[in-house]
């Protein structure tokens, strides 16, 4: 197939920022659709995935890995090969790779985390999160780091964003009690009325400490953590013998210049033998079909509930990539760009 014509529209990074970040970061810039070398593949990407962690791509330097101004942003997206001197990637394929917040990308395949097909049943916003990235890191830091056993109490924070939803489930689906915390009513009635968690805590409007000692009066057995700061601190103090706490995530230091100082409470562990330990999904790539597997399972017999919040349209990246920074964001952050336009192969 050849290269089609017509212009590809993209978001360069314009500067780095400085505490938040929004729209002035960023630049629209509009080129000639690339065509591929030997071993790469042209690609249209469809939906891509939002993250708070593509904050940190953007304030790192240059000199320490950091994406270079003027570069097209990049992140996790789902896109469809349209042409192919790639071995192993044919048109019509659809691929969830590491690619940049444009029309079209050129692959080689490798990237933060390697290029991945998925089948044509998954729908690639599914594909994208709670069976991609987002829904591996909630998968694997609750069953291969936290660990809960049927009866434990298990709390989760950012608890209706994208990887919260899942692990709350996760953990529910194993049987442990799952208190959330979020960030506002409407979040909060999701987690109860939704999920069906046991217990949710408006970390806006309430007292994290206090409820957590109503919620929890034997203690946390497991903290999923997806923010860090203040919220880590007080499900430290409550940890039970043997707690474990997941480190997912720190959104609430993302951006933060200088860094707040880490955790108060850490050595609580040492009097409840308790264990801190990190997840990055990445590493688990080769057990990647496995979750997906079980989560699909879950989803179709209604035991899991993927929760999106889908902007439509490229235009609108660097807003929807804000406002995993302003909470406005319930479930996975996603961007819809466009239909894949070839027929789908499985
Ligand atoms: N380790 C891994 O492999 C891996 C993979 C994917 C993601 N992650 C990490 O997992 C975490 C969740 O990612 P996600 O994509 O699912 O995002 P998300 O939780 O859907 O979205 C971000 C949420 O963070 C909360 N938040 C934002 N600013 C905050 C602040 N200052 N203090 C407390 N909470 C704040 C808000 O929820 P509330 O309104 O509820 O506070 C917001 O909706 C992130 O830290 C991300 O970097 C890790």
């Amino acid at each position: 197939m050849r290269t089609p014509t017509g212009i590809n529209r993209r978001w360069v990074l314009a500067k780095r920022p400085e505490g938040k970040v929004d729209q002035s970061n960023f630049r629209w810039e509009e080129g000639p659709i690339p065509s591929p070398a030997d071993g790469q593949a042209l690609v249209r990407n469809l939906w891509i995935s939002l993250h708070p962690t593509a904050l940190l791509s953007i304030i790192a330097p240059e000199s320490k890995g950091g994406l270079p101004v003027g570069e097209v942003m990049q992140g996790d997206i789902a896109s469809q090969v349209i042409e192919s001197r790639l071995p192993g990637f044919e048109p019509g394929d659809l691929i969830d790779s590491f690619a940049g917040w444009e029309d079209y990308s050129l692959t080689d395949g490798q990237g933060w985390i390697p290029a991945r097909k998925f089948s044509s049943d998954i729908p690639p916003n599914l594909a994208l999160g709670t069976l991609g990235v987002t829904g591996m890191a909630a998968y694997f830091g609750v069953l291969e780091v936290g660990r809960p056993r049927s009866g434990e109490t298990f709390v989760v924070s950012a608890a209706a964003g994208g990887v919260g939803s899942v692990a709350a489930q996760v953990a529910k689906i194993q049987g442990a009690r799952v208190v959330g915390i979020a960030g506002g009513k409407e979040k909060c009635d999701w987690l109860l009325n939704e999920a069906g968690l046991d217990g949710a805590i408006d970390h806006r409007t309430e007292d994290v400490g206090k409820r957590l000692d109503e919620l929890c009066p034997q203690g946390i057995d497991i903290y999923f953590d997806n923010v860090g700061g203040a919220i880590l601190d007080e499900a430290l103090k409550r940890l039970r013998q043997k707690g474990r706490v997941v480190l997912c995530g720190g959104t609430s230091r993302y951006g933060k210049s200088p860094l707040p100082p880490g955790p108060t409470n850490y050595l609580d562990l040492v009097m409840v033998n308790g264990r801190m330990e990190g997840i990055l999904a990445k590493d688990y790539l080769p057990r990647f079909p496995e979750a997906v597997a079980a989560m699909k399972d879950w989803i179709r017999s209604g035991r899991l509930k993927s929760k999106e919040d889908i902007v439509v349209g490229l235009e609108n990246a660097p807003a929807a990539f804000a406002r995993n920074f302003t909470s406005e964001n319930i479930g996975k952050q996603l961007l819809k760009i466009a239909e894949p336009p070839l027929p789908l192969r499985s």
